[in-house]
């Protein structure tokens, strides 16, 4: 199965189970336009907004809301700034238009390794729940051209290095290489100072363990091993982007664990 045809059929239907799960009778438009006003139903979406919070709109903001999927952030952004969502799925690019025929010209099919904006377009980017699914160093280059110098990007991700003993973590990278679900891992010490070259960062947001980003418990300060990771970073100018490998579709973590195995 190519990544298109599993973001397409597969990941739909995990979607759609979850939102129905969720959902309260008043069906999911009712339930996404709740997240605006703090009635969270879905995990994970009350701490992806109060991330999104810290990055102060402009309401003449061009946002980027990258691999947007059903665009259930859209109802947030709708108010404070003029937003745009991409996605390689068809099928979710075809689902927020059809729940925002209001955005549908600003729900694009793309994939985010070749974005079709200009150099410099975005004021803000964010990448929330994708990173993971990405060639990354294509991907934050393409970010990177895309925004505009000043502008900011805000990334979540996977670390290549999680603690041994994070038994769930394990699990999950097992079960999404059986599932065929696209899943690459960040070396993020191999990352940060190259990125340091075109960006400053302004807040970093380390999470040990799976788990821990919905009990939004992180630490500001990088440490040996660690799971899950949030960077909000600020273009420093407009130049080439090149990245040296720092993905992987198998984490350090699990290479040592199968050796020690073996
Ligand atoms: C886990 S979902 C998250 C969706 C959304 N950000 C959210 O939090 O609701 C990942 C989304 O990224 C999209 N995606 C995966 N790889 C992508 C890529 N290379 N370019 C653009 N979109 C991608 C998938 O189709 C899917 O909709």
């Amino acid at each position: 199965m190519n990544r298109k045809e599993y973001w397409n059929e597969e990941y739909v239907k995990y979607w759609k189970s979850v939102t129905a799960e969720a959902d309260d009778g008043e069906g999911v438009v009712s339930r996404i336009e709740k997240t605006t006003r703090g009635d969270y139903k879905v995990p994970g979406e009350k701490e992806a907004i109060n991330l999104f919070r810290c990055l102060q709109y402009e309401k003449s903001d061009k946002l980027l809301d990258y691999g947007c999927g059903f665009g259930r952030f859209y109802p947030f952004f709708r108010e404070i700034s003029n937003y745009y969502g991409i996605d390689l799925s068809s099928a979710m690019i075809q689902e927020s238009i059809r729940l925002y025929p209001e955005n549908a010209e600003q729900f694009v099919v793309a994939e985010g390794e070749d974005l079709p904006f200009e150099d410099n377009f975005f004021d803000k980017i964010i990448c929330y729940g994708v990173f993971d699914a990405c060639y990354q160093e294509k991907a934050l280059a393409e970010m990177l051209r895309c925004t505009c110098e000043g502008g900011i990007i805000l990334v979540t991700g996977k670390n290549a290095d999680y603690p041994e003993d994070d038994e769930q973590a394990f699990i999950a990278e097992e079960a999404a290489r059986k599932k065929g679900h696209p899943n690459y891992f960040t070396d993020v010490k191999k990352l940060i100072p190259q990125l340091e070259r075109y960006a400053d960062i302004k807040q970093e947001r380390f999470y040990r363990c799976r788990g821990d980003f919905v009990k939004e418990e992180f630490s500001s300060t990088m440490s040996d091993k660690f799971y899950e990771w949030v960077l909000i970073i600020q273009k420093k100018k407009h130049e080439e982007y090149k990245f040296e490998g720092f993905s992987d579709a198998y984490s350090n973590t699990w290479r040592i664990k199968n050796v020690c195995k073996s």
